[in-house]
């Protein structure tokens, strides 16, 4: 495949694409550096710019003579999607119309894009299947719903094939912890948890401990950042015009906040003190997977079933770089 891989330079997109080229792909990376890093391309051709721009857009596609797109770019805070959902209408439903616009003008149709279970929720019934209603609760998860219905027009009228993976908690490291987790500002647990183990924190915070789940803590489906990745070339070889796929990934098993923390523990050998807060508003108690149907239409089983072999991960990355990638100016150009 010859591959547009746009927000190849944050946690998800940059682990796609060192996949991507370890399988002999061709890729390019699209991404304005808002929120990703250069430091994290380590395959293909970075163009630093906006999925927005449609003559640079419809420029790369043609001149890297794209097959498919693998669209990675958004704002996925939930919080920060209800005190600035307009951010989140710009970036995840304008622009990624343009993206298809851009894609729709070049002849372009095949694209695999980044859902998410927030499309869902808070769900009546765990585990989660596809069939499950989805009922988004604050803007983030609209927006990734929207996009989810504009590719399912856009395969009906125009002949698109697409695949629009639900991603549940996304986690872990590249095998040899050169490429990894790096927010600005962290909000997601096992980071934070490792930083506890860095001495980064003091504490991590338990958002709420009576919740009605096993030992009051939130459950969360942790997928690893690379099983992701495989899923992502199984849907790829899958497209055909006019076809959809809607896919839940997760490896089908919950842990609780409760459960991270103490895997974190063992793994790194540090105490980690941990702290019991409020209810972060929004949190769903209990999202996990039903991987059914990944496993029947995609053939797709994660390598990383527990979250210890994830956290293992992680921690690698973690200890590597206890600062993350080293933050550069977004400059607008193309290297190799
Ligand atoms: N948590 C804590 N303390 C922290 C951070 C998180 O207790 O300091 C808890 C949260 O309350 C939650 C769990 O750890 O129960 C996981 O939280 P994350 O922030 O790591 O992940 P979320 O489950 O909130 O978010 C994920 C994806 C989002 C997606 C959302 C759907 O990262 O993109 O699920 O609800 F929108």
């Amino acid at each position: 495949m010859k591959v547009l891989v746009v927000g190849g330079a944050g946690y998800i997109g940059s682990h796609m694409v060192r996949q991507l080229d370890a399988r002999g792909h061709e890729v390019v990376v699209l991404d304005n550096l808002s929120t990703g890093f250069r430091e994290a391309v380590t395959a293909g051709r970075l163009v630093v710019g906006e999925m927005s721009d449609r003559s640079l857009v419809k420029d790369i596609l043609r001149s890297h003579q794209i097959d498919t797109v693998m669209h990675f770019a958004a704002c996925a805070l939930v919080g920060e999607s209800v005190v600035d959902p307009a951010k989140y209408y710009q970036n995840n439903v304008q622009a990624t119309i343009d993206l298809l616009e851009s894609m729709r003008a070049t002849n372009v149709r095949r694209m695999v894009f980044s859902s998410t279970c927030a499309t869902y929720g808070v769900p009546t019934t765990v585990p989660i299947s596809e069939s499950t209603p989805q009922q988004p609760v604050n803007p983030y998860g609209f927006t990734k719903l929207v996009i989810e219905k504009a590719l399912e027009d856009y395969a009906h009228a125009y002949d698109f094939g697409y695949a629009a993976l639900r991603y549940f908690n996304a986690a872990g490291a590249s095998a040899d912890g050169r490429i990894g987790e790096d927010h600005d500002p962290e909000s997601h647990l096992i980071p934070i948890v490792l930083q506890v183990a860095l001495g980064q924190r003091e504490h991590v915070t338990i958002f709420g401990d009576d919740w009605d789940t096993p030992d009051g803590t939130c459950v969360r489906d942790y997928i690893h950042v690379d099983d992701l990745g495989t899923a992502h070339l199984a849907a790829a070889s899958r497209l055909e015009p006019g076809k959809a796929l809607e896919v839940n990934l997760g490896t089908g098993r919950g842990f609780s906040v409760r459960q991270i923390i103490e895997t974190c523990r063992e793994v790194t050998g540090h105490p980690i003190p941990a702290v019991t807060g409020e209810r972060r508003p929004g949190d769903p108690p209990e999202l996990v997977a039903d991987p059914t149907l990944a496993r029947e239409l995609l053939g797709w089983v994660p390598v990383h079933r527990n979250p210890r072999s994830i956290i293992e991960t992680a921690w690698k990355w973690h200890q590597a770089n206890p600062s993350g990638y080293q933050k550069i100016n977004a400059t607008s150009g193309e290297q190799s």
